[in-house]
């Protein structure tokens, strides 16, 4: 049976929790999947570096909690030395779940470059390498012959990145508008509901969907990243962070939220991009009162939804779930899963090629 060796790079809520499935459905995934997963590293700022190449135990890692809690007193060390563990630990793929760094994507761009610099295939779930380094981490990855997957990126586990790319294709996509942070939009909500800004996004700290930093979501910087994304890798766009206009929902009022209510209309926090008549591609990020029978104003809570713009089918939209640690880690999983496919298919065809 085959099996994956995983150096996981951050132990926070996503990471943990993809730990937690793999402790807690590990034989039931490989019976379903044809695939074994076992831990042999873990980095973590709080916790420092473990790496035990025969597979940590899972219990161990997972009861290490609260303060003073540290790898040192279970054979690793107290420093997260990410470096030297991607670099030289025995595992095939790097899962990568630190926080997202808006400004340069670091240290998560060197984290994916040391991992497949060394021939590691990687996954993450982080939007800045994916946002701000895409291109060229995925061209570095095809050189190495090695897998980068980033699914985790926008809308969780939600599939949307790879749905698109495999099952758009012979489409023309003139391009998307969506709700692509929970945050934002669980935020509304609430304040549709009577509560204040501070207040809910508080609630929606507490309930897992809030970047470390919630002024992230709540003033489009997250959003903005997705439409880089998807834009880059679904239109081809060749867009920088810099070319899409960006507006969060600090600036909606509770008054603003009434009002709109009153209308007929709700507020959401849209991010869109189209092709141009020329072929270039147009993207930002705003907050809109969208009238009620808009398909997107009845996205509620942490729900994001995508509309695509296709030639040949209309409008497609893909809805699901666009944050939560259960929903991520999937993320995870699923990118584990479409390597896995993918080595599967390569193999074979060797075996055609050489019979
Ligand atoms: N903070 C993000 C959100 C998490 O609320 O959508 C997922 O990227």
């Amino acid at each position: 049976m085959t099996s994956y060796d995983l150096a996981l790079i951050g132990f926070g809520g996503v990471n943990r929790t993809l730990a937690e499935l793999i402790h807690t459905r590990g034989d039931a995934l490989e019976a379903e999947l044809g695939f074994g997963l076992r831990i042999v590293a873990i980095t973590d700022l709080r916790l420092g570096s473990l790496v035990q190449p025969e597979g940590i135990d899972l219990a161990v890692a997972l009861g290490l909690t609260g303060d003073g809690a540290s790898f040192a007193q279970h054979g690793g060390s107290a420093v997260p030395d990410n470096e030297a563990v991607i670099k030289t630990c025995s595992a095939d793929i790097v899962v990568e779940a630190t926080f997202t760094n808006p400004d340069d994507g670091e240290p998560a761009v060197s984290h994916v470059r040391w991992a497949l610099e060394a021939g590691k295939h990687v996954c993450t779930t982080n939007k800045g390498p994916v946002a701000l380094r895409g291109r060229e981490l995925s061209e570095l990855a095809q050189r190495q012959g090695v897998y980068f997957e980033f699914e985790g990126s926008v809308m969780s586990g939600t599939p949307v990145i790879r749905l698109a790319k495999q099952m758009f294709s012979g489409l023309r996509l003139g391009g998307f508008e969506g709700i692509t942070n929970g945050t934002s939009n669980y935020v509304l909500g609430r304040m549709e509901a009577g509560l204040g800004l501070q207040e809910a996004v508080r609630e929606a700290q507490d309930l897992g969907y809030a970047e470390a930093n919630p002024s992230a979501d709540i003033e489009g910087f997250d959003v903005q990243l997705k439409v880089l994304i998807l834009a880059n890798e679904l239109l081809n766009a060749g867009l920088e962070l810099r070319d899409i206009t960006r507006q969060g929902i600090s600036s909606v009022t509770v008054q603003d939220v009434r009002q709109a209510s009153l209308d007929g209309k709700r507020w959401k926090l849209v991010g869109s991009a189209r092709r141009n008549a020329d072929g270039s591609v147009t993207a930002g990020v705003a907050p809109v009162a969208l009238p009620l029978d808009h398909g997107l104003a009845g996205v509620s809570g942490a729900t994001n939804a995508v509309a695509f713009t296709t030639d040949l089918l209309g409008q497609v939209t893909i809805s699901g779930p666009g944050a939560g640690r259960v929903e991520t880690a999937y993320a995870l999983l699923s990118d584990i899963i479409a390597m896995h496919a993918g080595m599967t298919q390569a193999s074979s065809a060797k075996e055609v090629a050489n019979a």
